[in-house]
């Protein structure tokens, strides 16, 4: 037992001596990294703030660079000039030394390697896929680095003599290595269930979005739960019908017309004669696009009688960007107008409502499953009538999905890096080709996130309310609010995945 305290207040006195030397090194180090891309104090303090508090990189780079400066602090610079260095060549392999004091060099060395080699990995991990290494090619990397680098420490103090050259030395860093490339490759593939059972054994593991009850997740297996009935506490339930009789009627007239224009776009089938170009790079409208839209401007008019619109195609009554009143209607006809014309079977009606500048409601139906998703602002999202409480996932444990334009493809390798860095953190990925069912099914749990650099506002206006009110996030990549006078890019998902895909979208900014 003495010597495990021994060997602890020892790795703790080489941290505590060393830290401040080795914070300085691997700030400056940074900053030299940083000041090859900007010019100025100002600029590179900001700058250095920004990347570490976003971009993992960097802080890898930064913890490595710093727990480096530890070991070499310990091992060369603080070392003090002895005699022969090539006295004791094999080292003291017992816990004691001849004086039959307790000996911790080894275990310290040992322990002192092991984070240096899992730091090192996580630092490659974005260049060389470290993470997806079979635990073979990670041992013998570990053995090789570690071996190098404490060859490398114990020849400098050979031959600069400050320091002995010991077998053991070398022997047990190597050793600390491959347990630190070990834990890196078993955490990597067991990181998921080690995080959940230290969080479950803290009691941390609190979900913010709240999930299903038991009762909720048998009635999901049936699909027999529709908007009135009760899928939640009894006290919930209670809330819940209340919200339902306060619902607008009108809701229910929108709902219903939405619907009918989703059965319209499903008969549908459309010939060369009904394409045409709009500006730019394959983007088409179609007659269905202005009939379906000519169709939901009627209809909404006898709804809600001098509301605006702000419609796709060019049809009379669309006053378009320029439409303000006190209630707009936000109409995508046929969203995923491409998936339309080579009968992908998967586009939809979206139909969002604002009072003034806030989105209050959203329609987005996909006529060919039947999925209808309904969002009142205040009252709750629902997919066929069930109520929408996701589970916050994160990147990782679900499917990322993105939308990108041949008429738009400013900032498209910027787009792709990021994809792909989800790509590699995420189960999978989607391009659909329709951004309001990308967004609505990350509304739904399909997606954990949706991205795009540059939609409009009748893409996403309907899409907003129901992926908010399931506890969503909605934004710009750079976080600010998603605006309705004009289009702006997206990310709408968990707020975990959200979260993440901000970063990314950061970390990837200065490359572009
Ligand atoms: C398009 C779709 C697509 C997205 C494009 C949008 P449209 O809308 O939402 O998924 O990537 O940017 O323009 O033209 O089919 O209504």
């Amino acid at each position: 037992m003495s010597y495990f305290v021994k060997v602890l207040a020892d790795v703790l006195g080489v941290l505590y001596q060393n830290t401040g030397a080795a914070l300085l090194l691997a700030a400056l180090a940074m900053c030299i990294y940083i000041l090859g891309k900007k010019q100025g104090a100002g600029p590179v303090v900001q700058a250095w703030i920004r990347q570490f508090r976003t971009n993992s990189s960097f802080r890898n780079c930064f913890f490595l660079i710093f727990y480096t400066g530890i070991i070499l602090f310990h091992t060369l610079l603080c070392q003090k000039i002895s005699g022969n260095p090539l006295a004791n060549i094999s080292g003291n392999w017992g816990i004691y030394d001849t004086a039959r004091k307790l000996y911790t060099d080894n275990a310290v060395n040992f322990l002192m390697f092991a984070p240096l080699i899992i730091l090192l990995f996580q630092a490659r991990e974005e260049k060389d896929h470290t993470k997806k290494m079979p635990v073979q090619q990670v041992l013998v990397q570990g053995t090789e680095i570690s071996f190098s680098i404490s060859l490398g420490i114990e020849l400098c103090q050979l031959f600069l003599k400050i320091g002995r050259f010991q077998l053991t030395d070398l022997f047990f860093c190597t050793l600390g290595g491959v347990a630190g490339g070990t834990l890196y490759w078993g955490y990597g593939r067991f990181r998921k269930k080690i995080t959940e059972y230290i969080k479950e054994l803290g009691g941390w593991n609190i979900r913010l979005w709240k999930p299903l009850t038991e009762k909720e997740i048998e009635e999901k297996a049936l699909g027999t739960v529709d908007m009135t009935e009760d899928v939640e506490t009894e006290a919930d339930s209670a809330k819940e019908e209340t919200q339902e009789e306060d619902l607008d009627p009108r809701y229910e007239a929108i709902e219903a017309l939405v619907r009918e224009a989703g059965d319209k776009l499903r008969n549908a089938r459309p010939g060369e004669e009904n394409i045409h170009k709009k500006e730019g790079l394959a983007n088409f409208c179609t007659d269905y696009d202005t009939e379906i839209q000519r169709f939901l401007i009627a209809g909404l008019s006898e709804i809600l009688p001098g509301a605006a619109f702000f419609g796709e195609e060019d049809t009379e009554g669309n006053s378009g960007a320029l439409a303000e009143g006190e209630f707009t209607f936000y109409i995508d006809p046929i969203d995923g107008t491409t998936n339309f014309m080579f009968d992908y079977h998967h586009s939809c009606i979206s139909v969002g409502l604002a009072h003034r500048e806030q989105m209050i409601a959203g329609f987005v139906y996909h006529p060919y499953i039947d999925e209808m998703y309904v969002g009142v602002r205040g009252k709750g999202s629902y997919l066929n009538g069930r109520r929408l409480t996701p589970e916050d996932k994160p990147v990782e444990e679900g499917i990322v999905e993105f939308g990108c334009a041949r008429y738009n493809e400013n900032g498209i390798d910027w787009l792709f890096r990021v994809v792909k860095d989800m790509f590699q953190n995420s189960l999978s990925i989607r391009c659909g080709g329709s951004a309001a069912l990308g967004l609505c099914r990350a509304a739904s749990g399909s997606n954990t996130v949706y991205l795009e650099l540059k939609l409009q506002p009748y893409d996403y206006a309907a899409a907003s309310v129901i992926l908010e009110e399931a506890g969503g996030v909605i934004t710009q990549i750079d976080g600010s609010p998603i605006t309705f006078h004009e289009g702006c890019s997206i990310i709408g998902g968990t707020p975990s995945a959200w979260r993440e895909s901000k970063e990314a979208f950061e970390k990837y900014r200065e490359e572009n």
